[in-house]
């Protein structure tokens, strides 16, 4: 047993348990008509409603003491003064440094790193900014017109989502593609209508070793470089140049976002086109980091400069207010009462906003990979459950499709709906259909309705939180955010696992390796399992 479950205030959460376990919000609501006023929190833009939870004010007071006595305040403050809470790659965790825009010095091993911060931030404008302007010109002189990111998991998830949330902030003269998988088809439907003389490519890989990034870098690298060669064949004009390696097109094709300069050098990039960041800055939460390039091209530096402000709001209000009024905590907390006490399996995220279609699957990393662990920071393997399975889809889309479950499965899924207050595109009454369809989702969840048939029985009592914000920016996104890598962090803290490492991805890379050579070795010797040793042999026998 390890000590989380052995906490007085844990023992008090379980009694409360089973003390309202059954209450149904229904009888929550008519017991105190007014908890939809009386249980919700105003931060910055984010308005949260959390009353259609199953808690009550007791609920709330029982899981800030137990907030409480994992000592949540100073694991807050270790976090943002620089401690090294990444224990077992023993570093600080500090994507927080990247968009504190205060004075205030974060320091590492002695030295203010916000210097170095605001250094690539100013490389970065400088350089999105003639980008994005179409003053950048390709290696035969045409205006780069298309960006497209290569990158996996953190440095491709965080971009792709952002990018599309803030769409309609972009330039729209610009084409701004992701790479991401090494299915070649990733690669090959990405660029087959792009002109490689106006493609820029912004290889995005924290260790720059990642197999899927580098073997579609290294595609993307044969695809310039064939194009001018090709080119130079028929024109025989840069038949020299193309040789030279001061002229390499790779040179005006290409620029390197990562932690590994001497990798990076390998590739054939040279240092001066690489856009630095730090080991204290986790792949997952590296938005802000340089791995935000192609989000700063495509929208602008000065968007990129507010959606930094939306994360600096929430940084601030997580470091400095209670606990008791601390929004991020406040959800985190809440989430722990279903996962671990009424052993909820899954939380759905629901964006009620189109350009908000990626911000599920975003959030799948970030909280999956970041709290998907089963030891504690010491080792110990826990007795209790941690990260939930995230997934969503935008509404209304998913009504269609898998809200079924929601109102009449046998699960309980806690729901978050995401809605904004006006839309981006204002086009006659849609978005007063958008968020009527919202409010009554979660009416529907929370209160069910009887029926004499049983089939046509809603049950209710399945929760939700909805937060409201005024519009989607690049401010408020970057407080959305915010909340979530926040309300992460609190889960992992009050589950004392370490929430900044990723094992979990090792083993596969591993046993990938060596099935790759297998795979080319027509003579190799199988010795895996059985199953994996006659999978392996039919592949190679039919390829
Ligand atoms: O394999 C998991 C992971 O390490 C993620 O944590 C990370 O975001 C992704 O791979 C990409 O890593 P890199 O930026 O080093 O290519």
């Amino acid at each position: 047993m390890s000590k989380l479950t052995h906490l007085p205030e844990w023992q008090d959460l379980n009694l409360h348990f089973n003390e309202i376990r059954d209450r149904h919000l229904r009888s929550l609501f008519k017991d105190d008509p007014q908890r939809g006023d009386k249980f919700n929190l105003q931060v910055e833009d984010l308005y949260l409603d959390y009353s259609k939870n199953r808690i009550t004010q007791q609920t709330l007071d029982l899981l800030f003491e137990l907030a409480k006595a994992v000592s949540l305040p100073a694991k807050i403050q270790a976090m943002f003064e620089g401690e090294k809470i990444n224990i077992s790659e023993n570093r600080p965790v500090l994507h927080v440094a990247l968009r504190n825009l205060s004075d205030r010095p974060i320091l590492v091993d002695g030295k203010n790193i916000m210097n170095e911060i605001k250094k690539v931030r100013s490389k970065m404008r400088q350089f999105a900014g003639k980008v994005h302007r179409g003053q950048v010109t390709g290696y035969s002189g045409k205006t780069i017109r298309n960006v497209v990111n290569i990158g996996i998991g953190g440095s491709d998830l965080g971009p792709v989502m952002a990018y599309e949330a803030l769409k309609a902030y972009s330039n729209r003269d610009l084409t701004v593609r992701f790479i991401s998988n090494i299915d070649s088809t990733h690669f090959v439907e990405s660029t087959r209508d792009l002109n490689p003389e106006e493609t820029l490519f912004i290889v995005a890989s924290k260790t720059f070793t990642t197999q899927e990034t580098m073997t579609n870098a290294q595609t993307a690298k044969k695809w310039i470089v064939n194009h001018y060669q090709i080119q130079d064949t028929r024109s025989k004009i840069h038949e020299s140049k193309i040789m030279n390696h001061e002229s390499d097109p790779v040179a005006k094709h290409f620029v390197a976002l990562s932690t590994n300069i001497e990798k990076v050098k390998e590739f054939g990039i040279d240092p001066e086109n690489m856009f630095e960041f730090w080991d204290f800055v986790g792949g997952r939460y590296s938005l802000c980091s340089a791995i935000g390039l192609s989000l700063m091209i495509a929208i602008g530096p000065d968007h990129f400069d507010q959606m930094l402000e939306g994360f600096c709001a929430i940084d601030e209000h997580f470091r400095t207010a209670s606990l008791e009024k601390n929004l991020p905590v406040l959800m985190a907390v809440i989430e722990i009462w279903y996962n671990n006490f009424f052993e909820f399996q899954t939380q759905a995220i629901l964006p009620y906003e189109q350009y908000l279609h990626r911000f599920p699957a975003y959030l799948q990393q970030a909280e999956m990979e970041s709290n998907g662990k089963s030891v504690t920071g010491a080792g110990v393997r826990v007795d209790y459950q941690t990260g939930p399975i995230i997934w969503g889809e935008p509404g209304t889309n998913g009504q269609h499709a898998f809200y079924q479950l929601l109102h009449q499965g046998t699960k309980i899924v806690p729901a978050d709906f995401i809605g904004f207050i006006e839309p981006i595109n204002k086009v006659s009454d849609h978005h007063l259909k958008l968020m009527a369809n919202l409010f009554a989702q979660t009416e529907a969840l929370a209160f069910g309705k009887d029926d004499e048939k049983p089939y046509k029985t809603f049950l209710g009592n399945r929760p939700t939180n909805t937060i409201l914000l005024p519009k989607l920016t690049p401010k408020t996104l970057g407080e959305l955010i915010a909340l979530y890598e926040h309300k992460i962090f609190v889960q992992g803290a009050i589950w004392d696992i370490d929430s900044f490492d990723q094992w979990g991805v090792e083993l596969g890379k591993v046993l990938a390796l060596k099935i790759l050579s297998e795979l080319k070795d027509a003579k190799s010797k199988l010795d895996h399992d059985s199953s994996t040793n006659t999978l392996i042999g039919k592949f190679k026998s039919l390829k």
